[in-house]
């Protein structure tokens, strides 16, 4: 009989997520041991806690999930973790990343525009590129073939994340772009097919008297939730809407997938014992999904 089932959640935030741990508990985890305010060097002692206690054999029922606010230093927690598995012996957890929902949220929001466009080559634009979930999107439109422009309200902090990105995804091609002014933003709409709006919640970063500067746009998918909203004319409950020849999605019409996402990867964790689920997984996983 299977052992049962043990979520190690480590968050970089001093209060681990409650909502990490109600997924964690509806996605089938029996225990969810949560440990907050964690530093890279506090990781080894938790993995090992994690490798030592039950035989190769039952450690597909023990996983970690790594959360927290700030998802680059959640991104070190997870190289740690990575470091303290004992692979050679078989003595090693899954892992999974999603600081902040952002892999989860991004997967969701670039499987919905898969559905309606071509990634390889799409012209996109991804607003409030600079957050956790606009670098996830972002990672994954540009590994999927993208030429993505990463807007930010300050062009050198697009610039930082560009470069990030470019050291992960091979070919990447990425263009940090200013939109702090209704100019820059004009420019970076420009030729858009696609725009992802990852902005602050309460944010308007697509105002309606934009649009008419990307005719061509085909896909606008907005991730805040919280009026006001991120995209002018796309509503909260937009799931493949049509607005005026654009098909729309609203941070609530995305927030289903990306919830049964959440689950289906915490529910993978724990069926093998040697999986590492960061962006490009879940993406994968998102895609399999029905
Ligand atoms: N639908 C879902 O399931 C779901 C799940 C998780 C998150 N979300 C939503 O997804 C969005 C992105 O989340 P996040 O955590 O990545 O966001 P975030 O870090 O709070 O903000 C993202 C970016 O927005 C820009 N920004 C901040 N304040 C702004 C303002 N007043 N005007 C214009 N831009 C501003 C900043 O970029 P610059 O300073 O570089 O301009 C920031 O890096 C949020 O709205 C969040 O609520 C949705």
């Amino acid at each position: 009989m299977d052992k049962r089932k043990i979520l190690i959640q480590i968050d970089t935030d001093v209060l681990p997520s409650v909502f990490d741990r109600v997924v964690a508990i509806d996605a089938g985890a029996d225990e969810v041991f949560s440990y907050g305010g964690v530093r890279p060097e506090q990781v080894q002692a938790l993995v090992h806690g994690a490798i030592f206690t039950r035989g190769p054999k039952d450690l597909k029922s023990t996983a970690i999930f790594i959360g927290g606010s700030d998802v680059t230093a959640a991104e070190r927690l997870l190289a740690e973790a990575a470091k303290a598995l004992l692979p050679q012996f078989g003595l090693r957890v899954s892992l999974m990343l999603d600081a902040n929902g952002a892999n989860t949220t991004a997967a969701a929001a670039v499987r919905a525009a898969a559905r309606h466009l071509e990634l390889n080559g799409a012209a996109a634009l991804v607003l409030g590129g600079t957050g956790p979930v606009g670098q996830r999107a972002a990672l994954l439109l540009a590994g999927a073939g993208a030429v993505v422009r990463i807007g930010s309200r300050q062009q050198s902090r697009a610039a930082v994340v560009a470069d990030t990105l470019r050291a992960r995804v091979k070919d990447a091609r990425l263009e940090p772009v200013a939109t702090g002014t209704t100019e820059e933003l004009h420019r970076a709409l420009e030729g858009r097919t696609l725009v992802i709006a990852a902005g602050a919640a309460g944010a308007v970063l697509l105002p309606a008297s934009a649009r008419a500067t990307c005719p061509g746009l085909k896909v606008a998918i907005d991730l805040n939730a919280v009026p006001p909203l991120g995209i002018e004319g796309v509503g909260p409950m937009d799931r493949g809407a049509d607005h005026g020849g654009v098909v729309s999605y609203g941070a609530l019409g995305v927030g289903d997938t990306k919830m049964k996402l959440h689950k289906a990867a915490v529910a993978r964790l724990f069926e093998r014992n040697d999986q590492v689920l960061d962006a490009e997984q879940i993406f994968e996983l998102a895609q399999a999904m029905p």
